[in-house]
């Protein structure tokens, strides 16, 4: 059985990291949609806020299981049996940070290849963070996040205030 561990902030989950899913389920065998810290950001929604959002989302899709780790991805993958780890490109912009991990990842764990899936063209504008921000000042965030992801950004912004 061929399993693909797919990490991510997911904060919070787009319909551009759905699209990554749903292609790395007809791929690998398994699809573990891993939500991890990225010590670089800091995030908005809960670890496990962020496990339930995209387990709504993925429910559908049979071969797709939604966990969250703490420490370093390559043990993660280790631990998980998987074999590769995958990861969306958007643009050229995204390509060195996903290189240089890509090859660390390798590095730490030999069994840890990562395979690139290509953003569709109408996702490759969009981020978490541009979501975010769109939120934050009360736009719409329709057709890049679901209803259910929207309405919980305005909860959390309406909370925030
Ligand atoms: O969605 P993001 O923020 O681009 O995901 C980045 C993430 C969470 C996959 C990355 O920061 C990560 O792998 N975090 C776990 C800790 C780790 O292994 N860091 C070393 C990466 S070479």
């Amino acid at each position: 059985m061929k399993i693909a561990v797919y990490p991510g902030s997911f904060d919070p989950i787009t319909f551009g990291h759905l699209d990554i899913i749903e292609r790395a389920s007809l791929i690998f065998d398994r699809v573990l949609v891993a939500v991890s810290i990225n010590p670089g950001k800091q995030p908005l929604f809960s670890m496990s806020e962020r496990t339930e959002m995209i387990a709504r989302e993925c429910a559908y899709l049979s071969n797709v299981v939604v966990c969250s780790f703490k420490g370093l991805l390559s043990d993660f993958v280790r631990e998980q049996g998987a074999h590769a780890i995958v990861r969306g490109l958007r643009a050229i912009s995204d390509f060195e940070y996903e290189f240089q991990m890509a090859l660390m990842n390798r590095k730490l764990n030999p069994y840890a290849e990562t395979v690139f899936l290509v953003a569709k063209p109408e996702y490759s504008f969009l981020s978490s963070s541009i979501v975010k921000e769109i939120a934050s000042f009360g736009g719409d965030v329709k057709g890049l996040v679901s209803d259910y992801v929207a309405l919980r950004l305005k909860e959390k912004f309406l909370n925030n205030r």
